[in-house]
């Protein structure tokens, strides 16, 4: 991958990447960079320094992430639709804006009817893939969501994936028997301390184990991270990727925590677009076949967060097909991107940002290329 290099200070390095461009970076860096174009395995370390990217660091780390997105997934960006159907959540995340001490939210359940409807709409439209997502909510037993899974499968050549949070072994084999695809289930943070103290009453062990199960059930499994939660620090991002390197994640989905008000997490400083296109771009090097989304909250912290993304490592985007009337009050974090329109214009908004980085979108639902394929 590199062509030629010039030290003109004791540890920085100008180099020519082949079909990248010229950057002036640390040699430390270089070094990481270099091993990551050979696919060679980078471990906690490397990572670090990858997501420690200085500015003139990021554009060459950006780079190759987009080359290597190019050469393992390929051109085409998969539009996944996501149906938000109930915002009721028996959790209480200290950082997400559904949790069930938040009583000023106003709460709504989609009925089985509503959520079948939405999924044709987005099907319509041209979505190959229906992610089903909710708050933790057992209203929806195993057989009201079996049955809305059913149907959907039924009548529509798409895709499935829930994201749904934690439920038993048992309602996982019956959600895949139903004939559901794909699960995501971030593990949000791979600090185990951090996880507890974030989520009270769960822990990190908990969520990795129900990962395993997925694979098990033969689910293509997912999962992500926020970047920029308080006490986080470089060595924890990196252990992020690590941790679902170890999984053997099919997706993931890297984006910026996002303060919300209603939260005890309200006076935080939250995560940058810039931290969070630098983890997506590191993992996007150490797992080069996994599907990763440009994520509705890199777009709430910038305009063009999701077509950033799109150049440094994504390959998916996923609309938001929930019916207007109910979406303001899905609000995880404040001022979300999108929050407004219509299932046709965030259909036709995605459509736009990859139109603007000049890439296709693909015809197929966009299935695994890790393995554990459906
Ligand atoms: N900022 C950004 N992302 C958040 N999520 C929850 N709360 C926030 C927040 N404040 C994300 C989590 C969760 C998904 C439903 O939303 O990653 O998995
Ligand atoms: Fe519920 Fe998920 Fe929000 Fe936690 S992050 S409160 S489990 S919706």
């Amino acid at each position: 991958m590199l062509w030629w290099g010039y030290t003109f200070r004791v540890t920085y390095s100008v180099m020519y990447f082949e079909g990248l461009g010229v950057f002036a970076v640390r040699k430390e860096f270089l070094q990481v960079l270099e091993r990551a174009g050979r696919l060679k395995e980078l471990n906690g370390d490397d990572l670090a320094v990858l997501i420690g990217a200085d500015r003139e660091e990021g554009a060459a780390l950006f780079s190759l992430a987009d080359k290597m997105r190019c050469r393992y997934v390929g051109e085409d960006v998969h539009i996944r639709g996501i149906i938000e159907f109930s915002n009721y959540c028996a959790r209480n995340c200290l950082y997400c804006g559904l949790r069930k001490d938040n009583a000023a939210l106003p709460r709504y359940r989609m009925s089985p009817q509503e959520i079948v409807a939405s999924a044709c709409q987005a099907a319509g439209l041209g979505c190959r893939t229906i992610v089903l997502q909710s708050g933790e909510d057992s209203f929806y037993t195993a057989e009201i969501l079996s049955d809305i899974i059913f149907r959907i499968k039924k009548d529509l050549d798409v895709a499935v994936t829930l994201s749904v949070g934690d439920r038993s072994r048992e309602d996982y084999g019956i959600f895949r028997e139903a004939g559901a695809d794909r699960y995501l289930l971030k593990h949000e943070t791979c600090d185990t301390q951090l996880f507890s103290a974030l989520r009270p009453g769960t822990f990190l062990e908990g969520r990795v184990k129900r990962l395993k199960w997925l694979r098990e059930l033969g689910y293509q499994a997912g999962s992500g991270n926020m970047v920029g939660l308080p006490g986080q620090t470089m060595e924890t991002l990196a252990g992020d990727i690590l941790l679902m390197q170890k999984l053997g994640v099919a997706m993931a989905g890297i984006g910026p925590f996002i303060p919300n008000k209603q939260t005890p997490l309200a006076g935080e400083p939250g995560g940058t677009l810039d931290l969070s296109l630098k983890t997506l771009a590191a993992a996007r090097l150490a797992l080069p076949n996994v599907h990763f989304a440009a994520t509705t909250a890199m777009d709430t912290v910038h305009h063009r967060g999701r077509a950033k993304a799109l150049k440094c490592g994504a390959n998916v985007i996923m609309p938001n097909m929930t019916p207007a009337r109910y979406r303001d009050s899905y609000l995880i974090y404040p001022c979300k991107a999108g929050l407004s329109d219509t299932p046709e214009e965030s259909y036709a908004g995605a459509v736009k940002t990859v139109e603007s980085v000049n890439r296709g979108i693909s015809t197929d639902c966009g299935h695994s290329l890790v393995g554990n394929r459906s």
